[in-house]
């Protein structure tokens, strides 16, 4: 069952991925398999397929309310009771929730990452380690621009409008104030190995 719960949250496209994926991929040769697991809050953007195509592009992807917290929390709760998951998938090229689901086994330590995990007290409880990656904004929108525009099929003029109207300002209202609740603050995001490392050594002295 899921003992240890690390949350791993900051700006979209601070390096949350590769902070968490590095951590997660390392210590995969190393632990007992099924010893980790990881899971993305971008999975519970709320489903919108009841929406026409032309709605669901002017949802406000930034703010908590696009999220189902509460699945993502009952989905936590069942993880530390030992029940395995079956988690959204999310289709960013349909803004909407695709119809599979990925099955999450109860692995003894669960890293969860995404932009707004820290900003919600209820799913704050539920986090042994609470971490931010804290990478400087103009890093965060070149590289958000060069993935929307190369990964999920945006044009340059909708990654910025997107960004002027909602990205920026959610992350200034609700981003960066979470990162007080957060034990660890990383700067560099997926490029600081000092902070991989150490986040490695206590999950390592965690399973011990
Ligand atoms: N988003 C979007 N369209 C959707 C759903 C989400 O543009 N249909 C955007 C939101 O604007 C939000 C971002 O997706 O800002 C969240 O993903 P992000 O944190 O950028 O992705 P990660 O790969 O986790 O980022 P990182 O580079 O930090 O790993």
């Amino acid at each position: 069952m899921t003992r240890t719960i690390i949350a791993i949250a900051g700006a979209s496209a601070s390096g949350k991925s590769l902070f968490s994926q590095t951590i997660y991929n390392e210590l995969l040769n190393e632990l007992a398999p099924g010893a980790i697991a990881i899971i993305e809050e971008d999975a519970y953007y709320r489903d919108q397929s009841h929406l026409p195509f032309e709605h669901r592009t002017q949802t406000n992807y930034d703010h908590p309310d696009a999220f189902e917290h509460e699945l993502l929390l009952e989905h936590l709760n069942q993880l530390k009771e030992g029940k395995p998951v079956d988690i959204p998938v999310y289709d960013y090229a349909k803004h909407t929730r695709s119809d599979q689901t990925r099955r999450i086994q109860p692995a003894k330590i669960l890293i969860v990452e995404g932009i707004l995990l820290l900003s919600d007290p209820k799913l704050c409880d539920e986090f042994n380690i609470k971490v931010f990656i804290d990478t400087p904004l103009d890093i965060c929108l070149m590289r958000r621009m060069q993935r929307d525009l190369e990964e999920r099929g945006r044009s340059l003029q909708s990654v910025i409008e997107q960004y002027q109207a909602t990205v920026r300002p959610m992350f200034y209202q609700f981003i960066d104030p979470s990162k007080h609740n957060a034990d660890v603050v990383v700067t560099r995001g997926g490029r600081n190995r000092v902070a991989i490392d150490i986040l490695k050594s206590k999950i390592k002295q965690l399973l011990q």
